[in-house]
């Protein structure tokens, strides 16, 4: 199938996904070469020492508790993005067009991070939408992890409130090439511990422009 025709595909089953059930999960979202491009860029990223301990919070509310959330998180600034992230910053971009077509979210902008989880850690139920900053609508997860089995773990855990008041719990497990997408402000979700340390890319697309970093 053309690539182009591929993708159109998968945004059309994102979309409906997610205005019906509020996520969708779609698999092979990039191909094997890509996800060893990343994969390299990621590690590079590491060599680097370019990662910190992730904190929970908006700026002025932000601190770090490793028992709540133990990722290791590297923000992407787009303007110095690497080819490889570059490749899927622009599939963000259509993807965003796309969605805006379709879904009416005011989608204006989007911001990344590359996240490695090391062994046993976890990121504990929250929902992504700071209480003091709501421009979270989308938040969009692409996993990077070539061989991942089930009972290596590390399933992102997804709580859809249903009707009758109770929550059905969704089980993801991070294989590499799957993007998880659901509604930041809709779905608590959880990062349940894993025996192999967990790569993914990890974002949100917001209502509003970000701030520019370096004015
Ligand atoms: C997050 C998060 C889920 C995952 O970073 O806010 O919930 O599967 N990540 O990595
Ligand atoms: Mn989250």
């Amino acid at each position: 199938m053309e690539e182009l025709e591929e993708h159109l595909q998968q945004f059309e089953l994102l979309a409906d996904k997610l205005s019906e059930d509020g996520y969708a999960i779609i698999d092979n979202f990039i191909s094997k070469q890509q996800i060893r491009d990343l994969l390299a860029v990621l590690n590079h990223h590491q060599e680097q020492g370019t990662f910190k301990k992730a904190g929970i919070g908006a700026s002025d509310q932000y601190q770090v508790d490793k028992q709540v959330r133990g990722d290791y998180i590297r923000w992407i600034e787009p303007s110095q993005a690497l080819p490889p992230t570059r490749v899927f910053l622009n599939r963000m971009d259509e993807l965003m067009r796309y969605i805006n077509r379709t879904c009416y979210l005011g989608l204006k902008d989007y911001e990344f991070h590359f996240t490695v989880y090391p062994p046993g850690t976890v990121y504990k139920r929250h929902i992504d939408q700071f209480q003091t900053n709501d421009h979270r609508q989308l938040s969009c997860i692409l996993y990077l992890n070539e061989d991942w089995l089930p009972e290596h773990g590390g399933n992102l855990r997804l709580y859809l409130p249903k009707v009758d008041g109770s929550e059905e719990e969704i089980d993801v497990l991070p294989v590499a090439g799957r993007l998880a997408c659901f509604r930041s402000n809709l779905l608590p979700h959880e990062v349940l511990p894993a025996t192999r340390h967990r790569y993914s890319l990890t974002g949100w697309l917001k209502d509003q422009l970000n701030e520019l970093p370096f004015l």
